[in-house]
């Protein structure tokens, strides 16, 4: 079964062909990152008009590079929530346009399941249940994927997410947006023990993430070196967050795990790219047992083939939608999992 997949949640235009949800045909992804980086971060307008005047070329692209006619497509799953609204509104109402005049099933799909759905292109011996971290620049999850399609989320942020934690740093320390990748490769010359940063604790859930403080913690460091005049070194403020994150994701995860009794892990999201995330994971699951898997770096960020790969297991489910389909901005994955 061939599934075109449309996503336009954020700042990327993406369309991709993938079969049965696991062989990728094609995978286009248009960034809209260079007009946004000139304002520090997406702006929903700008991200809108950008979506409908590539979206037409991007999807075309992704079956001209699938060498398969929109005849030869089964069904069209688009991204309809989480994310801006403006921006999903343009993939949805392309997708029902497509499946009107085609008359192909039309399959709504999470845009966070998707980032989870990555794991099964990469690895297809990954099967649920298993526990997943999801880290993207507007989530930090942990949940338990208990079927394809039936989630059970057992942490969350309790207010910035793990990707924008990163991006502000990277902003403190004078990096573009979006800075995740910047504070990556930065950390890697830097001396992760340079500076100590908290970890901040929540009450009431102890799976729960708490990412403010630390990020305050870094500007009123980098602020008050400023007014002393003392100039700190970039890659030690990059290693030492990096390494205070790979230890509050590392912690509350593997806690996770335990109690849970669970022995398989993905990680998901935009920042499942990074290197000493991806390397501390690897660590820690080698040492206590736990098979690991992780996405592909290129469907780490957001695209197309991680929704149309999602939208195979939610056709299997039955999850298909009507041409009244309307796009939802904030949506947890426990509301879609009844
Ligand atoms: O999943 P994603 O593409 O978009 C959302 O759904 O939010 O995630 C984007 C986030 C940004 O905050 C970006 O800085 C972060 O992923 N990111 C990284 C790396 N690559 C991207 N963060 C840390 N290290 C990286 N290598
Ligand atoms: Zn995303």
């Amino acid at each position: 079964m061939k599934i075109l997949g449309i996503e336009s949640s954020c700042d990327e235009t993406a369309a991709a062909v993938v079969e049965d949800g696991k062989k990728v045909l094609s995978n286009i992804v248009s960034s809209q990152i260079d007009e946004h980086k000139l304002y520090g971060g997406v702006v929903p307008e700008i991200a809108s008009r950008r979506h409908l005047e590539n979206i037409d070329y991007v999807v075309n692209n992704s079956l001209i590079e699938a060498e398969v006619s929109l005849n030869e497509i089964d069904a069209v799953a688009v991204t309809y929530a989480p994310g801006l609204i403006g921006a999903l509104l343009v993939g949805i109402n392309y997708a029902k346009g497509l499946c009107l005049s085609s008359k192909k099933p039309l399959i709504p799909v999470h845009h966070i399941a998707g980032h989870i759905a990555a794991n099964y292109i990469t690895h297809t011996d990954l099967k649920p249940p298993y526990l997943c971290l999801v880290i993207s620049g507007g989530h930090s999850h942990i949940v338990m994927v208990e079927e394809y399609t039936k989630y059970r989320v057992i942490g969350r942020t309790r207010d910035d997410a793990a990707g924008e934690c990163f991006d502000k740093v990277a902003r403190t320390i004078g990096f573009d947006y979006p800075g995740g990748k910047y504070i990556d490769s930065a950390a890697k010359s830097g001396n992760a023990d340079a500076f100590s940063l908290p970890h901040p604790n929540v009450t009431g859930s102890k799976y729960d993430f708490s990412f403010s403080g630390l990020k305050t913690a870094v500007i009123n460091l980098v602020h008050n070196a400023s007014q002393k005049g003392v100039d700190l070194n970039r890659n030690d403020i990059a290693a030492s967050f990096q390494k205070t994150m790979c230890d509050i994701l590392v912690s509350k995860t593997m806690l996770a795990i335990k109690d849970l009794n669970v022995n398989t892990l993905a990680i998901a999201g935009g920042v499942s790219a990074n290197s000493g995330i991806r390397a501390a994971f690897d660590g820690e699951c080698e040492k206590n047992g736990i098979k690991l898997f992780l996405p592909q770096l290129k469907y780490c960020g957001d695209n197309a083939a991680m929704i149309a790969c999602q939208g195979y297991y939610d056709f299997l489910a039955g999850r298909t939608a009507s041409l009244d389909l309307n796009g939802i901005a904030t949506l947890s994955l426990d509301e879609i999992s009844e």
